[in-house]
């Protein structure tokens, strides 16, 4: 706890239900986390004799495996149920799927599921901590917050910065975590993409900015967020062709040339390279898509760390 500030037994299901406070502790504590991962022994106690389960209904490369390299690194035993070779092929319920993991004793479930709403449904009916790993087009909280460990690494004050999140903000879970945490630090957000992938709704809140084109969201922007496009998308007619999107939103040098010089490219991956955005982009010097990976360890590290045990200060 840190001026009585704790996410000790809290879920971790959305950036909503996080303060200020609270998101700055995970801030914190994930920068001291770094430091053990600079270790040459990066083994500490911190969760030993704790449990925690990986329960993913869909695929992932970034979140799940730094979800158990950060429990492993505090010492935890991880367990990774993948819902292909499990009895969820054999029609388990979500609901009878949980209670069985609870049964065994865990103390955390981190979990990513198709549907939105399901970490909450699962916080609700079991007592182990829950942390959404991605929830449908909902939240993904943990992305959301390395994303902002990774823009503090850089530019100190998160107030006042200006972020632009270019491509499909309707589906995009990492938007809408990004969104929530962002204005919770007092970031102004610039949303642009294709019609039928922008909720314009959201310009009517404090601090969001929806644009027609990507050029007036991207101007003087001191951080580019550039999202996954999911080509399902394209299939249910919402999406252009590749090239047209390219065109249209991709990020290239003349569009990056719009933001502020040092400006930041984050995506959360994996990503799309040479439609969404250019490879000279995507491997330059303002990219920071290997930091944001190693800070996805340090954020997951500092949330099993302070949700299981309140965090050491
Ligand atoms: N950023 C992200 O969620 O990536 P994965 O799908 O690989 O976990």
């Amino acid at each position: 706890m840190a001026n009585g500030v704790s996410l000790k037994g809290e879920d971790i299901t959305a950036l909503e239900y996080l303060s200020k406070e609270q998101i700055e502790l995970v801030l914190q504590e994930a920068a001291e986390m770094k430091k053990i991962m600079q270790r040459d022994i990066k083994k500490v106690p911190a969760l030993r004799g704790k449990a925690i389960v990986n329960l993913f209904y869909e695929p992932s490369t970034r979140t799940r495996t730094s979800f158990e390299i950060a429990g492993k690194y505090l010492g935890a035993d991880m367990i990774n149920i993948n819902s292909g070779a499990s009895s969820i092929v054999k029609g388990e319920s979500l609901r009878d799927t949980i209670l069985t993991i609870e049964d065994m004793k865990v103390d955390a479930i981190v979990m990513r599921h198709k549907a939105e709403g399901a970490a909450e449904y699962a916080a609700k009916i079991a007592t182990p901590v829950v942390i959404n790993a991605g929830d449908g087009a909902h939240a993904h909280p943990s992305q959301g917050l390395l994303n902002l460990l990774t823009i503090k690494e850089h530019k100190k004050e998160l107030a006042g910065l200006k972020c632009a999140i270019i491509g499909d903000i309707l589906h995009s879970r990492v938007a809408r975590s990004d969104i929530m945490g962002m204005r919770k630090m007092g970031i102004e957000v610039h949303l642009a993409g294709p019609q039928t992938l922008l909720p314009r709704f959201l310009g009517q809140e404090k601090g969001i900015f929806v644009h027609d084109n990507v050029e007036d969201a991207l101007k003087n922007a001191d951080v580019i967020n550039v999202l996954r496009i999911q080509l399902e998308r394209q299939k249910a007619g919402l999406f252009p062709s590749t090239r047209e999107y390219s065109r249209l939103f991709g990020l290239n040098d003349k569009r990056l040339a719009m933001a502020k010089k040092d400006a930041l490219i984050l995506h959360p991956g994996p990503m799309n390279k040479g439609w969404e955005i250019t490879q000279k982009i995507a491997y330059g010097n303002q990219a920071m898509i290997q930091e944001q990976v190693t800070n996805g360890v340090a954020v997951r590290m500092a949330l099993l760390v302070l949700t299981l045990t309140g965090g050491n200060r």
